[in-house]
Order: structure tokens, then sequence, then C-alpha cells
């Protein structure tokens, strides 16, 4: 099995130098490679396993609702259909300073944001790259490196008069984990997700360790509002287009948020809410079909990916769809080919054979490879992993970047159209605000969502329409901050 490795004949990585450009050697043509009829026919097996039918789909939708429904219904369900407690649309004329903070899942980032009314804004940022010892050393250190940060932040715009001295700001904290929230100031990790780890995080309440690090750096900061970035992102979309009813993330990690009727909200019954009210809810629908795999066809090398994560069982629907699973899945099926001995045979194949080594960045510049030669998917190979290709092997390794991307975009689709289905917005239509590294970067992800609704609903699909979304985690967060003191200050819910 592992001849193909033991063979190989060239092991030295291409020099620091080398360049997407590439030009082919006559002793790369005599290396045995699959024929073209061999990858054809692994082409055939493989979109079997990932084409998903109108047929299957409309039965995902079905299972999806009903998982929907009962997050609402109860409490510590496995799409656990948070309420936010962010109380219906912004009006636009929200105004003020805010700090936002967001700890996603590749940066962090924090920004002053200044709503000026009108639905308009002005924002400063600066972004700071988390590392992967971060994401699994002890959470209030991952706290307190934010605090750190934001301190820094307020310092220098402190010193150059954009902050005014000795003033406390409101701040919104974007956490896109899932928190239970009782108010919107609290939130309590259910579940690291996107793989992170840090240790003494999950089951605690994360603004408390945050206060805890804003006053360790002495930050002029105080936080008025817990959310998530999908939350801020329908928020900041409905802002700037009040057409907005539905917010997707499609990046590292993927989930949706809506608006609800706080009566069709039957587990917060007991708060004496208004039942004619509006909540923002955040789905954390990337949990769907976790831990019983009843729903989602998962092929092998999607069992693999989930048994092998730090969270295994979970976070189902996420991880066939999600950025920081798409590469990894195209990986775990080239390697079960160069085990077959299909391709890259007498290559060594050590570079592609690590975890997590194939970027889902390379399956959007794949797919839009635009030439002839598919010189892109060269390029990726040979500088990346030190491996020569063939014509045929590219266009198949293409044609497999295709069936994962659209995989992931026909199940988000699915997500969806749950939603519209739960609502009754499919004849009247609504705006999807979308935002995302997979939604903005990946080739033709939105068209693909966009049949895949209509696959579903039929010609009606088209009243769906997803857009690319206002940046919710620094905008969105802020306006959520500025609607929070507004009602809290109204007297409304003051406690919530
Ligand atoms: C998290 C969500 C988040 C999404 C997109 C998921 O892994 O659980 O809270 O909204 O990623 O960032």
């Amino acid at each position: 099995m592992a001849a193909a490795r033991q063979n190989s004949v060239s092991g030295t990585p291409p020099p620091a130098h080398t360049t997407l450009a590439y030009t082919r050697t006559s002793e790369v043509e005599d290396l045995p490679h699959a024929t073209k009829k061999k990858m054809a026919d692994h082409l055939r097996k493989l979109e079997a396993m990932f084409t998903i039918t109108p047929q299957r789909m409309r039965m995902i939708v079905e299972a999806f609702k009903e998982t929907l429904e009962n997050g609402l219904a109860k409490p510590g369900q496995v799409v656990p259909m948070i309420p936010t407690y962010v109380f219906g649309w912004p009006t636009a004329d929200e105004t003020g300073e805010f700090l936002a903070v967001d700890l996603g899942g590749t940066n962090l980032r924090v920004c002053l944001v200044r709503l000026t009314g009108g639905g308009k804004f002005e924002i400063t940022q600066s972004k700071y790259r988390l590392t992967e010892e971060q994401k699994q050393d002890d959470g209030q250190k991952l706290f307190d490196f934010c605090g750190e940060c934001l301190k820094a932040f307020t310092d220098a715009n402190i010193e150059s008069g954009e902050i005014q001295k000795d003033k406390i700001l409101p701040l919104g904290f974007t956490f896109s984990y899932p928190c239970s929230q009782d108010r919107i100031d609290h939130g309590e990790l259910i579940r690291w997700t996107k793989g992170f780890g840090a240790p003494n995080t999950e089951g605690h309440d994360v603004v408390a360790m945050f206060r805890k690090s804003l006053a360790l750096h002495s930050v002029p900061a105080e936080v008025v509002a817990l959310t998530c970035d999908t939350t801020g992102t329908l928020i900041a979309s409905h802002y700037v287009n009040p057409a907005t009813k539905i917010a997707c993330i499609f990046g590292t990690g993927c989930n949706a948020a809506y608006m609800e009727r706080v009566g069709d909200i039957p587990k917060i019954a007991h708060l004496g809410i208004d039942p004619n009210a509006e909540m923002a809810i955040n789905c954390e629908w990337g949990a769907f079909d976790s831990f019983e795999h009843e729903n989602l066809p998962r092929t092998k090398y999607d069992v693999i990916i989930d048994e092998k994560s730090n969270k295994p069982g979970e976070q189902a629907f996420e991880k066939l769809i999600s950025g920081r699973y798409l590469g990894e899945i195209l990986r775990l099926v080239i390697c079960q080919l160069i085990d077959e001995g299909t391709v890259f045979l007498g290559q060594n194949t050590y570079k592609i054979e690590i975890a997590y080594s194939f970027d889902t960045a390379f399956l959007s510049l794949m797919e839009s490879d635009p030439t002839d030669e598919l010189l892109m998917i060269i390029g990726i190979f040979s500088h990346f992993f030190a491996l020569e290709t063939t014509l045929a092997e590219r266009q198949f390794f293409r044609a497999l970047a295709k069936l994962v991307g659209r995989r992931a975009a026909r199940l988000s689709a699915c997500g969806i159209a749950a939603i519209v289905s739960k609502m009754g917005y499919l004849d009247e239509g609504c705006a999807v605000g979308a935002d995302g590294s997979l939604y903005n970067k990946y080739p033709g992800f939105a068209d693909r969502i966009h049949e895949g609704l209509v696959d579903i609903f039929g010609e009606k699909g088209r009243n769906i329409v997803t857009h690319h979304a206002e940046d919710g985690s620094g905008i969105g967060s802020a306006i959520v901050a500025a609607m929070t003191k507004i009602r809290k200050d109204a007297g409304l819910y003051p406690d919530l």
C-alpha cells in the first residue's frame, strides 16, 4: 500500500523561489501516471458519492425544519436555536461610538465603529492572527490576549485623538461559537467549534471571562452585548437592506440567523416577553444531524474527518460545508488514490499526506483556472506539494473540487430552504445576507446555492436571493450594542 511512497524518486521540495509558472520536463513525462480512463472511472464513483439529488435535498429540508422547530421548543437540543435577546430590527437611526471585538475562526479583530445615522457608519479596525497554540491554550489566556490587543488598539486611538481620553466606550463582543444565553450580556459556551479547544471555557460564561481580561488590562470599555457573527450579519445587512430576513455565514464555520416571533419560541415563554415582539435567533445550524447522522449523506471521507477531529460526532452539517473542511475532504480522496497507486506513483507524497495541508482556497483556485493546460493546478501541486501532474490528473482534480464545492453549496441551500419554508417566506421572497470566505471567494458558490433553491422549490426558489452581507462582527455588533442601550434606557426588558 505504501509502496508508492517508499519508491519515491524525487523528495526534494521546490526551492523557495519556485513560482506558479511551470515547465514540464521530459523526465516528468516518463513517470507512470494514471490513465485518462482510470481517472474517469474514479470520477464516476465519486460523482455518485458527492451528488445530492433534488429529491434528497427536499428530504433534508423536511428533517431540517423539524430540527429547527425542536430547537425552539425545548432547551438543550442539538441545533440549539439560541434566543439572542436582540429584539427586532434596527431603525437605521442608531447613532454613537462603539467598540467591537470579534473572536472568530481565524483572526481576532478589534474595531472602533461610529454609527452616524441613516444607515451610515465609519469604522477603524485592527486584525491580529490567532495561533494554533492559542486556540488550544487555557481559555482565560485567550481572552487575556483579546484584552491585551484591545488595550493596544484603544491606547493608539486615544493618542491619535479618535477616542476621547477617559471615556468608557460601550462594546459589542462577537464570539462566534455556540453559547446559551439568558440575557444579552451573558453566554455559556456550549462547545467549541472550528478546531478550537481551549480548556476551561466550555460551560463558562464567556462575557465574565472577557470582562476579567478587560479589567486586567484596564481597557476603557463596558461589554453591552454578546453576539455571534451571524446575528451581527443579520442586523448589519438589514440596516442597509431592509429586505434582508435571513443571514448566513459560509466561512471557516457555517451558521444562520433570522428574526422569529417571540410567541413561536416556546422555550422562553416563562420570561413573559410580549409574544408579538420579535427576537433574532442564532440557529447554530452547523450542528444539524450531529451524533445521530441520520439525514446527511456522509461519504467515507467525511467520516474520517469527523472521527479524527477534536470533536467527533459534533458539527456534522458544518463538516460537510465549511471552509475548514473542504480542502481536507479533497485531500483525503487524493490520499486514497495515492494508497491505491492510482496517482503520483513514484513520487514523494509526504507533503500532501499531512492532515489539513490542502487549503480550501486551493479548491477555489483550481475551479477558476482559466487555462487549457490547467496551469494553476500545476502550480499548486508542484509548488506546495512538490508533485508533478498530468493533464488527465489535473482535470480529475478540478472535477473533484467541483463535486466537493457543489455539494457544500447545495447543502447550504437546504439549510436556507428550511428557514424559508418554516417562516413562509417563499411566495413573498426574501433577501439572504451572506458572508464568509467560501461565499465571497469560492467561484460559483452563490450560483450553486441559487440553483439548489430552484431544485428544492421549483421556479419559486428564484424568490430567495442571497447577497454579500454587511460586516456583521464589526458594524453588526456595534448596532446590536446601540439597540441594546436604547432598549435598556427605555426600560424595556432591562434584565434581559
Ligand atoms: C459557530 C457559529 C458561527 C459559525 C460561523 C460555527 O462554527 O458555531 O457560532 O456563527 O461557525 O463563524
